[in-house]
């Protein structure tokens, strides 16, 4: 079976970590494209010679144009500025509208048909700026978050508890910021509620933990961000795509009437197979949940209009 080609743009931290665990899983071709010279290449073919020792035949190419990434089935973007410490996600929200606009124009000439996972922080508001600068149906434009803060979320509690991570489900809604949702009455451990594994204090200060979970790492890199897990959450949207597994996890998607929305990307639970988003699920949710969403919801908003009016005055 022909390998699926996955393009990364932007082969910093969080690129060129999707790209070694996609090449290493032996069921893609990657090309990984940045705008430094010479960079992505050099990490492409440090990839491509681990590929005898880790067993993978995947063929990793590197450029600075995107004519090699035609063709590809998803793209992932990652280019953009990251966070320093004592700097917020929507500080990044000029300079990644920018960017993120630029790259996607030059991807949708190459790959028509692909889907496009954004990563690229603010998150939300970047996948926005993604699928306008598109065109694309809303199914092919999605935004990865939810998977990394809900996987956040799960390892302070199976540290916690002392159990394993595969016992714990959970699931964080709403934007890819201090207004996150983790839905407390959906965390589960071997299918019983987490209000009953542990007394209302300690499961506040997880949810603390993981609503700081990435300024936490910030500060204690100080020269960049988290790169590991939002890489591995990124490979499993890419992977429940490509395999089709229609699996349902919480990513930035298109809201048009779901949870109140009305032309809004948000972090909500999406059933991800062919095609990209298949489905947005919608839970029941308590008063009090559907306000939090809500208050997320608005600042998602607010940084959708500042992406407005940057893109007005280019
Ligand atoms: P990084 O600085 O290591 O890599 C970014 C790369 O993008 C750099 O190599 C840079 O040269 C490249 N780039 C900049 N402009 C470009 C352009 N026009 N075309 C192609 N490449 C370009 O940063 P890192 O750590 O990889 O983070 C990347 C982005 O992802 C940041 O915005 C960060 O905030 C965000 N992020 C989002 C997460 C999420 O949960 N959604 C998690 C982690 C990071
Ligand atoms: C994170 O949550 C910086 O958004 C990135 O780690």
């Amino acid at each position: 079976m022909p390998r699926v080609k996955i393009s990364v743009v932007g082969a910093g931290n969080v690129g060129g970590s999707i790209a070694q665990r996609l090449a290493e899983k032996n069921w893609y071709d990657v090309a990984l494209l940045d705008v430094i010279d010479g960079m992505p290449q050099g990490k492409a073919l440090d990839l491509l010679e681990a590929g005898p020792v880790c067993g993978y035949d995947s063929i990793v190419s590197g450029g600075n144009h995107y004519d090699f990434t035609a063709g590809s089935s998803v793209v992932v973007i990652t280019s953009g500025i990251a966070r320093k410490p004592g700097m917020s996600r929507d500080e990044l929200l000029e300079t990644n509208t920018k960017i993120v606009s630029s790259v996607v124009r030059e991807i949708v000439k190459r790959s028509p048909e692909a889907i496009i996972i954004v990563v690229a922080n603010p998150l939300d508001a970047m996948t926005y700026v993604a699928y306008r600068a598109s065109g694309f149906p809303k199914q092919r434009v999605m935004g990865m978050a939810g998977v990394l803060d809900s996987a956040r979320f799960r390892s302070f509690i199976a540290e916690a508890l002392k159990v394993s991570v595969d016992n714990i489900q959970a699931m964080v809604l709403g934007g890819h910021g201090d207004s996150m949702v983790p839905l407390i009455r959906y965390t589960t451990v071997a299918g019983r509620p987490i209000e009953e594994w542990m007394p209302k204090e300690k499961l506040e200060a997880l949810v603390k933990r993981t609503r700081e979970g990435g300024a936490e790492i910030v500060n204690l890199l100080k020269t960049g961000s988290a790169f590991y897990a939002p890489a591995a959450s990124a490979v499993e949207m890419v992977e429940a795509i490509v395999r089709d597994q229609k699996k349902i996890l919480p990513c930035a998607a298109l809201c048009e009437g779901e949870y109140g929305f009305e032309g809004l990307f948000m972090g909500v639970p999406v059933k991800l197979g062919e095609g990209g988003v298949k489905e947005i699920l919608e839970y029941d949710l308590t008063f009090e949940e559907r306000a939090a969403l809500e208050s997320s919801g608005k600042a998602v908003q607010e940084l959708c209009q500042q992406v407005d009016r940057i893109l007005m005055n280019k």
